[in-house]
C-alpha cells in the first residue's frame, strides 16, 4: 500500500495504527458484540468483515452484529454463510440471510431504527465490544468523518470499547462536511433536538471519539454496491399520479402549502418511484427530512423541484452515483446526513410536520398495514424506519401495487397476516387503481374507500363478498374471524390466494 491515505488520517499518532484487515479482524473474538457502520446499502466498512468470514472458515466464531440498516457489497449473505451471526439487528435486506432468519438459524430483531441506540445508550441491549466505522479521514483531534451514510455510527463509536476504522480512498474527500452528527442528552432530563427545518445543523461534521479507543485503522478501498431499485413502470408512475393529485387537492383546500411539507421516502422501488413522479408535479420548492436519498432526491434537484435533503444515508444506482459524485460541488450544499436516531426521530418527525410515503407489503379493508411478514411469517426485510415515521407524520402515505406475483397475491385482503402499522398510523393508502382517505373514517367507512379505490378488478368481487358477510355479523370492524387469513392460507397451501 502506497502513503497516499496519510493525509487522510490527520491526527499524526493514529497513522501508526494502521494496520492490515486481517490483523484488525483478529481484535474479533467469539461472542462479541460488533456495531458496524452501514445504511441500505451505503457506507459500510468492507474489508474487516470480509476478513472476519475468512477467518471464520478456519476457526468458527459467532456474534451479534448491529448496523444502521441493511449492507452492500453482500456482506450480509457472507457472514450469514460463514456462520458467523447469532444475532442481527436492526434491518437487513439480503436473500440469504432472509433465509437464515426464516429458518431459525439467525436470531433477527427487526427493530424502529431511531430506537437501537437509544436502548444501547441505556444498556437495554448488551453493550458494543467493537465498533467498525467506515470513514473519508480522521480529523486532527481524532474525530472520524463517515462516508456515505452516518446511521448509528457516531454510538457504537461512542460507546464501544474499542474501535476501528476503515479509511475507504474510494470515498470522495468531498464528503467531508457533509454531516451533522448530533447525540441527544440522557432521559428523563433530555433537552429538546434542536433541529427546526430540515437545513438545521445543530452537531459536529465528525464523530468526536477519544483517539485512545481507536484500536485500528485499515485501509479499504471497495465503492458502495449500487441500489437495487428498478425504474418506474406504470403501476409505479399510476401510484404517483393519484398522490400528486391528492396533494393537490390538499394544497387547493388550504391543508398544505404549495412547497407541501418535508417529505419522507422509504427504501425501495415503489417509494422511489413515486417520489420521481413529482418531477412532473406543479409542487416545487421541496425539501426532504428522511432516512435514505435514492436517485429521486437528485431526479427531482435537477428539475429544480427540490431545494434541501436530509437524510442518514445516499444510496443511488451506479450512473446515478456516478453523475452524483462527479457533481458533488453542486449537490452538496442541499444535502445534510444525521445519525439515523435524528433523521427518524419521532420528536422531529412531529415538529418538521412530515410527509411520509412508505412502502406496503399488503393491508386490509380497515388500513392495517404489513410490511414485513410475508403470509404472516416470512421475513422480508424489516420494519426499517417506517414505523418511526407513519406514527408520527403530518400525512402518512402507504403506497404498494394492488397485486404481486403476477396476480396470485392480491395486496389487499381481509386482515392482513401481520400487522406494523396499525389502522391508527395510516392516514393514507394507494395502489394504482386509486387511493383511499381513511382520515376521520370509521372502520366500516374505511372499507367501503378501500373497496372502491385500492383494489385490483379481478380481486374486487371476492373482497366485497367477505365484506358484506363480515358485514352481517356485525362489530365495530366487522371480519368472519374464521375465515379472515383464508386467503393467505390458499397461498400458502397453493401458490394463490385465488380460491381453489
Ligand atoms: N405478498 C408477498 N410478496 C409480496 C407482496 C405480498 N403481498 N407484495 C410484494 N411482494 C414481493 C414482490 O413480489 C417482490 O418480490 P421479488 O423480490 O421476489 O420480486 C418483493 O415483495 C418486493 O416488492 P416490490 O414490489 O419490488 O417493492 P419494493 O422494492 O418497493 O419493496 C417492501 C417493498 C415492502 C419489501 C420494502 O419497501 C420494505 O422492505 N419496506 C419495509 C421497510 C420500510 O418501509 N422502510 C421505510 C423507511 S426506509
Amino acid at each position: 500500500m502506497t502513503e497516499n491515505y496519510l493525509h487522510r488520517i490527520r491526527h499524526k499518532a493514529l497513522r501508526e495504527r494502521v494496520v492490515g484487515a486481517d490483523q484488525a479482524a483478529s481484535l474479533i473474538r467469539d461472542g462479541m458484540v460488533l456495531g458496524m457502520s452501514g445504511f441500505t446499502r451505503a457506507g459500510e466498512a468492507k474489508a474487516v468483515p470480509m476478513a472476519l468470514a475468512e477467518r471464520a472458515k478456519a476457526a468458527p466464531l459467532k456474534v451479534t452484529l448491529m448496523t444502521g440498516a441493511s449492507l452492500g457489497n453482500d456482506l450480509d449473505k457472507t457472514l450469514a454463510e460463514a456462520k458467523v451471526l447469532s444475532r442481527r439487528i436492526p434491518f437487513m435486506s439480503d436473500p440469504a440471510l432472509r433465509r437464515a432468519i426464516n429458518a431459525g438459524e439467525v436470531m433477527y430483531i427487526d427493530q424502529h431504527l431511531s430506537e437501537t441506540v437509544e436502548q444501547l445508550r441505556t444498556c437495554q441491549l448488551p453493550p458494543v465490544d467493537i465498533a467498525i466505522i467506515e470513514a473519508v479521514a480522521i480529523t486532527e483531534t481524532g474525530g472520524i468523518v463517515p462516508t456515505t451514510s452516518v446511521g448509528n455510527s457516531a454510538s457504537f463509536a461512542l460507546l464501544a470499547e474499542k474501535v476501528i476504522v476503515e479509511i475507504n480512498l474510494s470515498q470522495p474527500e468531498a464528503l467531508e462536511g457533509l454531516h451533522d452528527i448530533y447525540i441527544p442528552t440522557y432521559r428523563p432530563t433530555r433537552t429538546p433536538i434542536p433541529v427546526v427545518t430540515p437545513e438545521s445543523r445543530v452537531g459536529f461534521p465528525f464523530i468526536p471519539v477519544p483517539p485512545e479507543r481507536i484500536a485500528a485503522i485499515v485501509i479499504s478501498t471497495k465503492l458502495d454496491s449500487s441500489s437495487t431499485i428498478h425504474d418506474p413502470d406504470a403501476e409505479t408512475r399510476a401510484i404517483a399520479g393519484h398522490l400528486t393529485e391528492f396533494l393537490k387537492h390538499e394544497v387547493a383546500q388550504s391543508r398544505l402549502p404549495s412547497h407541501l411539507h418535508p417529505l419522507q421516502a422509504g427504501i425501495g422501488t415503489i417509494a422511489n418511484a413515486v417520489l420521481h413522479g413529482f418531477v412532473d408535479s406543479p409542487f416545487h420548492d421541496l425539501t426532504m427530512y428522511s432516512e435514505v436519498l435514492q436517485d429521486s432526491t437528485f431526479d427531482l434537484m435537477d428539475a429544480g423541484k427540490m431545494v434541501f435533503a436530509s437524510g442518514s444515508s445516499i444510496t443511488l444506482s451506479a450512473p446515478k452515483y456516478r453523475d452524483v459524485m462527479a457533481r458533488f460541488a453542486e449537490f452538496k450544499p442541499k444535502l445534510v446526513l444525521r445519525p439515523q436516531e435524528i433523521s427518524n426521530h419521532p420528536e422531529v418527525v412531529r415538529r418538521l410536520g412530515l410527509i411520509c410515503i412508505n412502502t406496503a407489503l399488503e393491508f386490509d379493508l380497515y388500513g392495517n398495514v404489513n410490511s414485513t411478514h410475508v403470509m404472516g411469517t416470512q421475513m422480508m426485510n424489516g420494519i426499517g424506519g417506517s414505523g418511526d415515521f407513519a406514527r408520527n407524520a403530518y400525512l402518512s402515505v402507504f403506497v404498494t401495487k394492488s397485486m404481486a406475483k403476477d396476480g396470485r397475491i392480491s395486496s389487499v385482503v381481509p386482515m392482513v397476516s401481520h400487522v406494523d402499522h396499525t389502522e391508527h398510523d395510516v392516514d393514507i393508502l394507494v395502489t394504482e387503481q386509486g387511493l383511499a382517505d381513511l382520515r376521520g373514517l370509521s372502520p366500516r367507512e374505511r372499507a367501503q374507500v378501500v373497496l372502491r379505490n385500492c383494489v385490483a378488478p379481478e380481486w374486487r368481487d371476492a373482497l366485497e363478498d367477505y365484506h358484506g358477510r363480515a358485514l352481517a355479523r356485525g362489530g365495530h370492524t366487522p371480519h368472519l374471524i374464521e375465515e379472515a387469513l383464508s386467503w393467505h392460507d390458499r397461498l400458502r397451501r397453493g401458490g394463490s390466494m385465488k380460491p381453489e
